[in-house]
Formats: structure tokens, sequence, C-alpha cells
């Protein structure tokens, strides 16, 4: 279920548009008064720059080797030191306990199922030092960008077909290789209701990147959460 090896060849360039988030996790990684971990961790696209920026050590880990392979190299290219693991989100285990737990890029829609997403949320809530923080951001689902994107082929920036599965809440990216790269969106109330299992305690929820309010116009939900 996880990301497609298939899409990792060309990471740089999926993620190319993907760059207001970098200032955000920075900013929340600065007031943390302990470790920090980012969950799928991908290329270090923001652990990196969380790294330099902070002067800390990130963990990160990954189920894709090759991710991992890119996190590797870019953090070597860049002098920063990360601490990779190859490692399910699900199966979370820190041999010390975070200050601060994220998540970009929406990396939580990949998981299937609620079930998968609880046990991820109840992995970091056991991870966490009370009062530590759990960031991450996912997609609002709009039917009318959803209406516009299925089926219509992108050339951009590798050629690819979004297709929207709606009975299942899934967007399939579909690479003209063959390789796919699947993502469950979620509700608002699905997230909250993530935190209500997990015990944490909803801190704040923006609706972008400069912290600005959630509101029934935004398209995303930019969470931080905290530990009691
Ligand atoms: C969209 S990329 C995000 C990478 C990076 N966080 C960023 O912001 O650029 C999604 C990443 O999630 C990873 N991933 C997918 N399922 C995972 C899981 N169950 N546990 C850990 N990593 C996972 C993929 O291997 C991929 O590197």
């Amino acid at each position: 279920m996880s990301w497609d090896e298939g899409c990792a060849d060309h990471y740089a360039g999926w993620s190319a548009h993907m760059t207001a988030d970098i200032a955000f996790y920075t900013a929340l990684a600065r007031e943390a008064d302990g470790p920090l971990v980012e969950l799928a961790i991908g290329s270090g696209r923001v652990a990196i720059p969380v790294a330099r920026e902070t002067g800390k050590r990130v963990t990160g880990i990954d189920t894709s080797p090759s991710m991992l392979e890119q996190a590797r190299r870019n953090a070597a290219e860049a002098g920063v030191e990360l601490d990779l693991r190859t490692e399910d989100m699900r199966n979370l285990a820190l041999d010390q306990r975070a200050a601060l737990i994220y998540c970009p890029f929406r990396a939580l829609l990949h998981l299937p199922t609620w079930a998968d997403r609880r046990r991820t949320f109840e992995r970091v809530a056991a991870s966490l030092l009370p009062g530590g923080r759990f960031a991450w951001n996912a997609l609002a689902f709009d039917h009318r960008i959803a209406a516009r994107l299925d089926g219509v082929r992108q050339p951009e920036p590798l050629p690819h077909t979004i297709r929207y599965a709606v009975g299942d809440n899934r967007i399939d990216i579909v690479r003209e290789t063959g390789a796919k790269s699947s993502l469950w969106w979620a509700t608002k109330n699905e997230w909250l209701g993530l935190l209500d299992v997990s015990g944490l305690e909803l801190e704040a929820l923006y609706g972008g990147f400069g912290f600005e309010p959630f509101t029934g116009d935004s398209q995303e939900y930019v969470f931080v959460a905290r530990r009691p």
C-alpha cells in the first residue's frame, strides 16, 4: 500500500511545487524542547532544512528504501546528519520520547484505512513527551477539483492521470509507466476522531502554512495536536 517505488525516481520533480510547508514545520521544530521525528521522511525535503535551521538532529522513518536512499544522499550533500530508519509509521517505536512528531505533504493519506491511522495516532501519542506536539497536513477533498481532474492526462512534472474512486475516498495518481500512488482522503471529523481515540488534544487547526485560520473555504488541513 505504501508509496510505490515506481513514483520515487522523480520525487524532486513531484514535490518541487511544495515549499510553503518548510517554514511552518521549522517554526514548530524551533519551539520543541527535545527530539524531533518526521514520519514518512521521503527525500528529506523538509527534514534537511529543519535540521539545518534548528541545529537539531531529526529522526526520519519511511517504508521506502529508495526514498530513504534519496534522504541519505541529500543530507550528505547538505552536510546535515539525519537519523534514518526503515520503519512503518503504524509501528512507530522510539528509543526516546519526542517533543515534536510531524508528518508533512499529506503522507498520512497513504494509509488506506481508519484503523491504520488510529494505530499510527496511538503510536504517536505513546511516543511523545508530555506536552509534545504532533503536526501534519492533509488535503480537504474538493469535489470541484476532483470533477475537473478526474481522468484527465497531466503532462507535468511527468505524464500521469489522476483518478478518483469516490466510494473508496481514494485518489490514484497513475503514471504512464503503470506505477501508481494512492491517497485516501479524510474529513475534518475523521481527523478529530483520531485525536479523540488516541488521547491527543487539538491545539490548532490552520487553513494553510502561514498559520491562517481554517475556514469553510480552506483547501488544506494543517493540524497541530498535543499530548496532555
Ligand atoms: C509524499 S511523500 C512525503 C515525503 C516527505 N515527508 C515530504 O514532505 O516530502 C510520502 C512518503 O510516505 C512514505 N510512506 C508511505 N506509507 C508509509 C508508511 N506506512 N510508513 C512510513 N512511510 C510511509 C513513502 O515511502 C513516501 O516517502
